[in-house]
């Protein structure tokens, strides 16, 4: 199973826009890799629907999309059209077809006590260098939230660019922490000149940099 800061593992594999190879496919991006159980089935529908609405939002952040199931490429473009029409929005975004889930064990996507054959609900943020930057999985009876999803890129954005950390329940213009594994006093005082605010020696307040300083 890839673990956080590992490298995301390669493939190459057919999808709705033709064989992907996917260390090529991310090409400098972020990229948001996800599985979902089965298409034509309820939750899944609407989250291949959610995550189309938000693509403009994932666009903007540099981040490329693209889904992964058990089901074929044949299916995958079915359901999409069908989709289209009962959700309102157009998927631009590929989806991998995994029928002999080679590539779902790369990425320990089949939880077999939880689903015997197919793939649960896996979500894998990956950044430019391709290191696998988040790493979660959901229960098949419960729908991801994309928004959740745009938070946390962008909370590993705004630390990889100022050296914070952001504090739970962080949302974008909120404060954050400096980072805790940054301690050299010389570097603090250059990376945050107007220093830090906190009850505590390790609760080191600043306000959200990508505001205070753009
Ligand atoms: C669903 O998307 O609703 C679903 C898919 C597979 C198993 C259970 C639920």
């Amino acid at each position: 199973m890839p673990l956080l800061g590992q490298t995301a593992p390669d493939f190459v594999a057919d999808s709705t826009q033709g064989p992907i190879h996917f260390h090529k496919w991310i090409e400098g991006s972020w990229c948001l890799f996800f599985s979902h159980p089965k298409n034509f089935t309820p939750v899944c529908t609407t989250e291949i629907a959610q995550t189309a609405k938000l693509s403009r939002l994932f666009e903007k952040r540099g981040v490329k999309l693209i889904g992964l199931s058990v089901d074929t490429v044949e299916s995958h473009k079915r359901w999409i059209k069908d989709i289209e029409t009962v959700q309102n929005v157009t998927v631009t975004f590929p989806l991998i077809a995994d029928p002999t889930l080679e590539v779902a064990e790369l990425y320990q996507m089949v939880h077999e006590d939880e689903l015997a054959t197919t793939t649960v609900r896996g979500v894998f943020i990956i950044d430019p260098a391709k290191k696998i930057r988040l790493a979660l999985y959901y229960p098949a009876v419960v729908g991801r939230n994309l928004n959740e999803i745009l938070r946390v890129v962008d909370a590993l954005q705004l630390s990889d660019r100022y050296s914070v950390a952001t504090p739970a329940n962080w949302s974008h213009g909120e404060d954050c922490f400096i980072a805790d594994t940054l301690q050299d006093q010389k570097e603090i005082e250059k990376l945050f000149p107007k220093g830090f605010r906190g009850e505590r020696p390790y609760l080191r307040y600043v306000s959200d940099p990508s505001i205070s300083r753009e």
